[in-house]
């Protein structure tokens, strides 16, 4: 296909159901503020699907609709919510626990909230210690419970009417597992969780049932969940788009922001230390070194492949990086982030930048679990399917095609999301380049 070339998109008529694997301070901060806006009590600040425009054409031509006008997507009074969670509290409780929005915010939305109620989850203490919840799906196999959930899909569906589905991982962090033997064949997945291995993770079992039931997966944590060759192959035969992993929100946000104009100007990097205080429920699964071990995987990758040591050896060879998540209760969801970054300058001389970021991670969070709903719903009908490298703006560790690195500058990242739609919309590529203003 060239790059001029209109797919046909199918339109978004009808109900859209999001499900959230999890219940918790993002997915009830997404969802009341979802129902927020359709009831115009606040924008949805920080969604790109909402309130970005996309530039069409050469600039002379003054063509910049909103992203929303231009590609077809679910209305969000067509959305539909639903979640699992092994804690059975309803969103309404759930977010006042979670304590990110005030009572001002919540109370007028107290009525819709409290009518969101989770399934029982598949889940597992073994891979999420610091939880115990009573909600929880029973099973002889792991591949019972996936099957329960694939019918926990069917059912949502047909009692809401919907259309379409698609389902966002707003749950825990689980423990770290490298991908091995259980995760490199369809077959030897199955097999796996017929024999209830230890590799096979809940967050495995939601992926599979997702694509199984043709319902498009995005990972909001970095648990590998659909980042193993067995799903990504069950995705593309079964032409369901996925993606991950873990929402880039907070300090790896600024992160890919920061390093690229540091190697934009060809200036060197000696270390880069970062650390975080939090006290949500989510600083305290990631207490557990387990847990954590997984987030710092996903954090401590974005700097290398932005910077390349590799090719920039007198920059950027041997920088030390290190990233630390304390616990600490006061903070609730008001997470404060403080970086040092010593970089190095001209004949060797060393400077540093300091970042005081005091962010609200679910604040950040939510208009993304937002757009990449609508995305990769949007990607399923334009006949998208497997990894949506594409949607890789959105994640700290981007799922790529296996022996590519993924993209982490967020400028790039950016490019590459506005030139896809531009892509499935049968629009000209933009390369910036521009000379043909100069030529007389
Ligand atoms: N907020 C951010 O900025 C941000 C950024 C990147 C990633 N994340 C990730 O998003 C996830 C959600 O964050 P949060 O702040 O809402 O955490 P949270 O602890 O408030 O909510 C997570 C919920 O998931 C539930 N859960 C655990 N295992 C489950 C399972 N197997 N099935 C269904 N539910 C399950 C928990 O009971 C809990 O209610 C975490 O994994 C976090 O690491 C958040």
């Amino acid at each position: 296909m060239s790059s001029t070339e209109t797919r046909t998109v199918a339109p978004a008529t009808g109900k859209l159901g999001i499900l959230t694997p999890g219940l918790g301070a993002v997915a009830t901060t997404f969802m009341a503020g979802v129902e927020s806006v359709r009831r115009g009590l606040s924008k949805p600040v920080g969604s790109l699907t909402q309130m970005a425009t996309i530039r069409l054409g050469k600039r002379t031509e003054n063509r910049s609709p909103l992203i929303k006008e231009f590609v077809p997507l679910a209305n969000l009074e067509d959305i539909v919510f639903g979640a699992w969670d092994p804690i059975p509290d309803d969103a309404y409780t759930a977010a006042k626990k979670a304590g990110v929005l005030e009572d001002k915010d919540l109370e007028p939305l107290k009525d819709f909230l409290s009518a969101i109620k989770p399934m029982p989850a598949a889940f597992e203490n073994h891979y999420v210690t610091r939880i115990h919840g009573t909600n929880v799906k029973t099973g002889k196999t792991k591949r019972d419970v996936a099957e329960q959930l694939r019918q926990d899909i069917r059912d949502f569906k047909a009692k809401n009417g919907l259309d379409r589905v698609v389902i966002v991982w707003c749950a825990s962090t689980e423990i770290y597992i490298k991908p091995g033997a259980a995760h490199a064949t369809i077959d030897a997945f199955e097999k796996a969780m017929d024999a209830n291995d230890e590799q096979i993770a809940p967050s495995m079992l939601y992926a599979y049932a997702a694509i199984m039931e043709g319902v498009p997966f995005a990972n909001g944590a970095p648990n590998l969940s659909a980042d193993v060759p067995a799903l990504v192959q069950l995705a593309n035969d079964r032409g369901v788009p996925i993606s991950g992993k873990d929402f880039k929100t907070g300090q790896t946000w600024m992160k890919t922001v920061i390093a690229p104009g540091l190697k934009a100007r060809m200036l060197g990097l000696a270390g880069w230390y970062s650390t975080n205080i939090l006290g949500n429920r989510d600083g305290e699964v990631l207490d557990d070194p387990a847990s954590f071990k997984t987030k710092e995987e996903s954090k401590l990758s974005v700097l290398h492949t932005i910077l390349q040591p590799e090719k920039y050896p007198e920059l950027y060879k041997d920088f030390s990086h290190v990233v630390r998540i304390n616990y600490y209760p006061p903070r609730g969801d008001n997470k404060e982030g403080w970086d040092n970054i010593d970089i190095v300058g001209w004949m060797g001389y060393p400077m540093q930048i300091k970042v005081n970021f005091l962010c609200r991670d679910s604040i950040l969070a939510a208009p993304i679990v937002l757009d990449l709903a609508l995305f990769s719903d949007f990607a399923q009908r334009a006949g998208m399917k497997g990894i949506q490298e594409w949607l890789s703006f959105y994640y700290k560790s981007p799922m790529a095609a296996p022996g590519l690195q993924p993209e982490h500058d967020l400028f790039i990242q950016q490019t590459k999301l506005k030139n896809t739609l531009r892509h499935l919309m049968g629009e000209e590529q933009i390369t910036h380049l521009g000379l043909e203003y100069y030529q007389s």
